[in-house]
């Protein structure tokens, strides 16, 4: 079943950190907005390392002013002038207001921040099946040619970037492979 057909009728979760910003998970969050009344609820929780890095801020604006979605921002670093959140975006899952055991969840962002995610998802209820990764890493050739991206028995550029986390979970994590 496509992650999309998997996710109708489901509560939606959306976590980010780091990195480019929201760019890899905009589209998600475009569709979700565009066929609101398909999904339970819709929640996008993001993590930038300071206020300065938060990038799509319009975005995260526009979503913060609906009544039927819930985003939540949070910085490893604060200035004196920022008002939000402070921590990692892992801390934020226990806070958002979705039902894990009936939640899709896609996740991007640094591999160690995903694991933590994971283990988060997991310990609220969430299954393995319903939790996607993105992964970023180690692109070159981006034809399945180099090997640079290898994973495992996968290749990033090929068969991913996304992952089904329980197809992966007996190498994710793993710093060797
Ligand atoms: S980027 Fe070269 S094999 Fe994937």
């Amino acid at each position: 079943m496509a992650r999309r057909e998997k996710a109708i009728g489901k509560d939606v979760v959306i976590s980010k950190a780091g990195g480019i910003g929201l760019a890899p998970l905009r589209p998600a969050m475009y569709h979700l907005i565009s066929q609101r009344n398909q999904y339970g609820k819709i929640v996008i929780l993001y993590g930038a390392r300071t206020p300065e890095d938060i990038l799509y801020k319009h975005d995260l604006e526009q979503w913060r002013g609906r009544f039927d979605v819930e985003a939540q921002v949070t910085v490893d670093n604060a200035d004196g002038n920022w008002r939000g959140d402070v921590g990692v975006v892992t801390t934020l899952i226990r806070r958002a207001q979705f039902n894990p055991s009936r939640a899709i969840a896609m996740i991007c962002g640094p591999e160690v921040m995903m694991r933590f995610t994971i283990v988060e998802l997991q310990n609220c209820g969430a299954g393995e099946d319903n939790i996607f990764i993105s992964m970023e890493r180690n692109m070159r050739c981006g034809i399945g040619f180099c090997g640079h991206c290898q994973f495992g028995p996968v290749f990033v550029c090929k068969d991913g970037p996304v992952f089904n986390y329980g197809c992966i979970k007996n190498f994710f994590g793993k710093r060797e492979i």
